[in-house]
Formats: structure tokens, sequence, C-alpha cells
């Protein structure tokens, strides 16, 4: 089994609980791949190009983790790179519906696939790309949610 993992998502943009869950998958794993990806149900703040830079300058102390975006089946390109995990934050009871669902079908499309749930640290219970966005647009201090290297980009993008 390949020891190259999958952290996929929106990314819409990246917060401290992602970065948890990457910085965590970086040490146990020999590569993390962090996939900025569409979701058809969400309409994006942030276009895929600027995820992908947040994301890299976030990540940038880790050397074990490439950014990707593709678009087209998560299952289907873990196949074309030979990724047999997807690693995966789980907040709270109300994440599990949903998540669980996503692990099933991608199984069913790529049966060589796992899901791994790693449990959000206590400070990202309760946190969210969404409630990010809504706080910084309405000129809230974000800075305890989001890295802070990228802090004055993404206020600087909602607030715009
Ligand atoms: O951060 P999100 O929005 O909860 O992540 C969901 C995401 C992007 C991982 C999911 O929508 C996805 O995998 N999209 C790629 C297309 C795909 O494979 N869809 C089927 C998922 S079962």
């Amino acid at each position: 089994m390949s020891n190259t993992v999958i952290c996929p998502g929106s990314f819409d943009p990246v917060t401290l609980g992602h970065l948890d869950v990457i910085t965590r998958a970086a040490n146990m794993f020999d590569k993390v791949l962090v996939a900025v990806l569409v979701n058809s149900s969400k309409r994006p703040t942030f276009s895929i190009e600027e995820r992908m830079e947040l994301l890299r300058d976030a990540t940038d102390g880790l050397d074990n983790v490439e950014i990707v975006s593709f678009e087209g089946l998560l299952a289907e390109y873990c196949k074309s790179r030979g990724v047999n995990a997807i690693v995966k934050g789980l907040r709270a009871v109300s994440d599990f519906e949903y998540e669980f669902q996503m692990a099933i079908a991608n199984k069913r499309l790529n049966p060589e696939l796992e899901t791994i749930f790693l449990t959000a640290d206590s400070d990202s219970m309760y946190l969210s790309s969404s409630m990010v966005r809504e706080i910084g647009s309405m000129g809230g201090d974000i800075s305890n949610f989001v890295p802070a290297c990228v802090h004055d980009r993404i206020v600087a993008k909602l607030r715009g």
C-alpha cells in the first residue's frame, strides 16, 4: 500500500482546523496531497488558484505536503496517482453522516480507497470556512481561526 494520502476539500478558505489535520497527516504519512476541489453543492468565495496559494503558504514548513487540484472524481484521481487513503477531519456528530456517505461512495467507485478520519482538536471543533467567511466579511476578528501568514489576504478578500 502506498504511503501517500490525500486530504481533499473546498478550503474556501483554509482554516487552522484544516492546517491541524494536514500537519497531523504529514507527521503520520510519507506524503500528503492536499487537493483543492470543486464541491458542486457550494458556491466558492475564493478561486481555486487563490485557495491553492493560501494553502501553499500555510503549509510552507511541511516538506512532504503538495497542493494539487483537478477536475473530476476524487476516486478516479486517487487511482491515477496510486493513492489508497483519504484523510479527513471530523469535527462533530453533525459532520458524520455527510463524511460517511462520501467515504462509502468513494469506496464503491474505487474499492482500494480507504477513508481515515482524524478527530478535530478541541480548538477546531466548531470552526468552519463558512464561519470564517461570515465573521470576516462583517469586519470581525478571524485571527484565531486562520493561519497567521495568510490572515491579511483572507481579510482583504472578504472585506473587498
Ligand atoms: O470541504 P468539503 O466541501 O466538505 O469537501 C468536499 C469534497 C470537495 C472533498 C467533495 O465534494 C469531492 O470529493 N469533490 C470532488 C468530486 C467528487 O469526487 N465527488 C464525489 C464525492 S463522493
